[in-house]
């Protein structure tokens, strides 16, 4: 008997930079799930649009990031990686969906009260429909987990909120989605202000890490992370975010639990301590670096590699697609031969 698996779908936009926040939080998981789950990921430009970008700078931060998820270790043979942009269902359902998404709904949203008070001078229609296209990108592959940071769980209530919505007026359509979010790492801090997020366009460039930066960098980084006045290593968040944060990554990257690395480091000081976090990051990602620098150097196959998984996408978008267009009663377009 074949064995159905469940559908996963994650996306990461790309802006900024790639740092080790996305890839603890996000991106390392779903290579672990892979196995387990029939995954897709897309790479959501469509939403980072919502801020000013520039054209030919962008496309190539688009085609470098799609190069670095797939260098995390996902792999096009077991899972759909592709371009957003690249299936045109998206912005369709997206459209149908925002008939039964209320103004107040969006307006209500963190992210976007937060991005309109960065980007005042352009508050646009996309940046206040965001949730909706996200939940487009999931609904749409029948996803059953979405493995996120925490700072996207309002965004998946949301787009369960749509779907059981939707549900209820036109029957079973869509699955409603969980999120996963991980035991360890949902909300990796930035170096210079352990109590935030490490964010991707962060304005002070020690506060995050990229995982293609150069390893003396890193070092550096590490060895200025803020931590506190009391010399001992334990996890206390409240009291020590600085080095519960480090703890933090230093356990994604050794798979070493947060209570040996405290009995191993706690009487050794702040020193030895950061630069042993350091030095471990820098060896996670070098692997990591190195495929990215063979994807990059070989854009065809990249960009093949794309091609592919936006075919795959889109056979699996127009079904559901089909689906809801009937179900809203808008009329069947004739074959066209
Ligand atoms: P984005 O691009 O901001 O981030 C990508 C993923 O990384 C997680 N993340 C973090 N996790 C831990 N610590 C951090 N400091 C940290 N910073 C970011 C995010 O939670 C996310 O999982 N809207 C989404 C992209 C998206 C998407 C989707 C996700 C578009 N469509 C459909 C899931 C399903 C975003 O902006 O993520």
């Amino acid at each position: 008997m074949e064995i159905v698996k469940q559908v996963l779908y994650s996306g990461i936009q790309p802006t900024g930079i790639m740092t080790i926040g996305n890839y603890i939080g996000a991106v390392s998981n779903w290579n672990k799930m892979q196995n387990d789950y029939d995954c897709i990921f897309g790479l959501a430009d469509l939403h980072a649009i919502t801020v000013r970008q520039n054209p030919s700078e962008y496309r190539q931060k688009a085609i470098s990031f799609f190069a670095q998820i797939l260098a995390c270790g996902l792999d096009p043979e077991k899972s759909i990686v592709y371009f957003q942009s690249h299936v045109h269902q998206h912005a369709e359902l997206q459209w149908i969906l925002n008939c039964y998404t209320y103004v107040g709904e969006m307006q209500r949203m963190t992210q976007f009260k937060d991005k309109s008070i960065k980007h005042e001078e352009n508050i646009n229609m996309g940046l206040l429909d965001y949730p909706v296209l996200m939940a487009s990108d999931i609904l749409l592959y029948k996803a059953a987990l979405v493995p996120v940071g925490i700072d996207q769980k309002q965004h998946i209530e949301i787009t369960r909120d749509i779907a059981i919505r939707f549900n209820g007026i036109y029957g079973d359509t869509f699955v409603v989605p969980d999120g996963y979010y991980p035991t360890l790492g949902a909300k990796i801090a930035g170096l210079q202000t352990p109590t935030g997020k490490m964010g991707k366009s962060d304005a002070d460039p020690n506060n995050a890490v990229s995982i293609i930066e150069d390893p003396d960098s890193i070092l550096r980084k590490f060895r200025r992370a803020v931590t506190d006045s009391d010399p001992f290593v334990s996890f206390d968040l409240l009291n020590k975010p600085g080095i519960s944060n480090l703890l933090t990554i230093l356990s994604a990257f050794t798979d070493v639990s947060i209570e040996s690395l405290v009995n191993e480091y706690a009487d050794g000081g702040y020193k030895r301590f950061k630069e042993a976090v350091g030095v471990a990051v820098v060896e996670g990602l070098s692997p990591i670096r190195d495929k990215y620098n063979t994807y990059m150097s070989d854009k065809s196959q990249l960009m093949d590699i794309a091609k592919q998984g936006a075919l795959r996408a889109s056979h699996i978008a127009e079904k559901t697609l089909s689906k809801v267009k009937r179900k809203v009663g808008l009329v069947e377009k004739a074959r066209l031969n």
